[in-house]
């Protein structure tokens, strides 16, 4: 395990971690109340249609699906992790900060420098159960249909990859999702760019299969932190151990010698195949619409399962926006789009949030306390692009500090009264991209071109008439406050 930065020992800023592993964060959760269980709902539909309905409310529970027919008797699926009190403490915060407080205790906290790297260790409750060879059968877990539409079973959603850069050794985590093919092998979807990908592109130019190993179900910490953009050259494990101010305890593989938790639920391990492309999709995704028909991905054969006993898989599934899915990458991908582009030099910039309805990719909200002409500008072009901004964008919107980036109603408004379309809507061609947008052209996708544009929009006020630009008609702070005093009980 290599990392560049510099081990600390303890946590990051204002976190406290109250649990190690999957278990321990239920057993918080329900503290909260916030778990209900099912039983006996099916693989095939239920599980699916329970899941879609509770993860579009942010005070729905999560739910825990026992006895599973035709599943052997206490193998679990938890769905709806992040939502309620729960999703603060998963993160490791306050239960009382609303989403807009939480995202910046995160954003004060998310500190890739301080990092704690992990240990090794001979055993853990992932080895409870061993089978390797003729032996492996994936079809013992209880893997659900998520949506009507999708073209399989994904046993991967709330899950993580490990592999390693045969260069420099690194190891990465990533998310992406897995298709069960048959008793012994999976596919998965790791876009073009994605450090999974990249790793996986190398081993294709040495003409070797790459060894992965692929973590179904565990702390879920560590599950988003595969799911967020941890830069390049930083493991996601050092990282993890830094936010708990304690190193994971890791095994290795049996087959592969890559790491993976000890208190792991359930990991796979095996080889990907880069020349044997076989049938992905289509899966219900982030865009709130289904992959297209017809995509292949390199299968992967997997060689050992390890599963504690009655292991939980963990389901972490887009659905039609907003959902479960963009909640989560509302809070942390705003925080982290807001570091990304002060460390690009932008300055003064107050707020970002990256809109929800728009899977927290397709619509960045920023707002500035605008310093010079060609500010805003700059702001847009670089949240648009930055790492943390560029992959799978669509609209920018720049407003000035008086404007909630949050209130969708406030910043469509700024962009309906501040901005001319002809002088201040900017257009980015050839971006890098999600294939997941169902904008792609076909005959495009067809030939591998995913790229898309981006719309910047200027909804500041024009720079050198900003003083007298015309005034919202909106009560000032003090003025609201006296009518809510005197006037609010006619609202009651
Ligand atoms: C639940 C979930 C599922 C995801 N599925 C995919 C996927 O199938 N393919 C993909 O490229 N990215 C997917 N992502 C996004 C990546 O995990 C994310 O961009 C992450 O930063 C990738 O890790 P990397 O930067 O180390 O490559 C998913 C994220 C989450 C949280």
């Amino acid at each position: 395990m290599s990392s560049k930065k510099i081990a600390v020992e303890t946590p990051n800023e204002g976190m406290r971690l109250v649990y190690d592993d999957l278990r321990e964060w239920l057993a918080e959760a329900e503290l909260f109340n916030e778990v209900k269980v099912v039983r006996g709902a099916s693989w095939q539909e239920e599980i699916g249609l329970a899941t879609e309905l509770v993860s579009h409310s942010d005070t729905a529970p999560a739910v825990l699906f026992e006895d599973i027919p035709g599943i052997r008797k206490g193998f679990r699926v938890l769905a709806n992790i992040f939502g309620g009190k729960r999703k603060n403490m998963t993160l490791g915060f306050r239960s009382d900060l609303d989403k807009v407080q939480l995202s910046d205790a995160f954003a004060n906290a998310w500190d890739t420098d301080r990092i704690i790297p992990p240990v090794y260790v001979e055993s853990g409750p992932i080895f409870d159960n061993v089978r390797t060879g003729a032996d492996v059968n994936l079809e013992i877990f209880p893997t659900p249909i998520w949506h009507a539409g999708d073209g399989g079973r994904y046993l991967g959603t709330g899950s993580y990859n490990v592999t390693q850069d045969p260069d420099s050794g690194e190891f990465n985590l990533g998310t992406y999702r897995i298709m069960l093919h048959d008793d012994k092998h999976v596919t998965y979807n790791a876009a073009p760019g994605k450090h999974g990908r990249l790793h996986h592109d190398k081993y294709v130019e040495r003409g070797e299969k790459m060894p992965v190993v692929l973590v179904l179900g565990g702390d879920p910490l560590t599950f988003l932190l595969g799911g967020t953009e941890v830069p390049d050259g930083v493991s996601e494990f050092d990282v993890a151990g830094g936010m708990r101010g304690k190193p994971l305890e890791l095994v290795r593989g049996r087959v592969t010698g890559l790491p993976f938790p000890a208190n792991a639920e359930i990991v796979l391990e095996g080889f990907v195949h880069p020349d044997t492309l076989v049938p992905e999709g289509p899966f219900g995704d982030w865009t709130g619409t289904y992959t297209e028909k017809g995509r292949k991905r390199p299968l992967c054969e997997i060689s050992a399962i390890y599963y504690r006993n009655d292991p939980i898989l963990l389901g972490f599934v887009p659905q039609s926006l907003p959902d479960e899915y963009s909640r989560y990458r509302a809070i942390t991908r705003s925080a982290l789009l807001k570091q990304n582009m002060t460390a690009a030099g932008v300055p003064d910039v107050k707020a970002v949030w990256a809109h929800e309805c728009g899977g927290s990719r397709l619509l960045y909200g920023v707002s500035i306390k605008q310093r010079f002409d060609g500010h805003a500008v700059q702001a847009g072009h670089i949240a648009s692009q930055c790492y943390v901004g560029a992959y799978g964008g669509r609209w920018v919107i720049v407003v000035d500090d008086d404007i909630d980036v949050t209130d969708l109603h406030e910043l469509i408004w700024a962009a309906l009264t501040r901005a001319d379309p002809v002088q201040d809507i900017d257009f980015i061609r050839g971006a890098w991209n999600s294939p997941a947008d169902p904008r792609v052209d076909p005959a495009d996708r067809a030939r591998g071109k995913v790229t898309s544009s981006r719309m910047i929009i200027n909804a500041c006020r024009p720079y050198s008439w900003r003083n007298e630009f015309p005034a919202p008609v909106k009560a000032s702070a003090e003025a609201a406050q006296r009518a809510r005093q005197k006037f609010g009980w006619l609202l009651e």
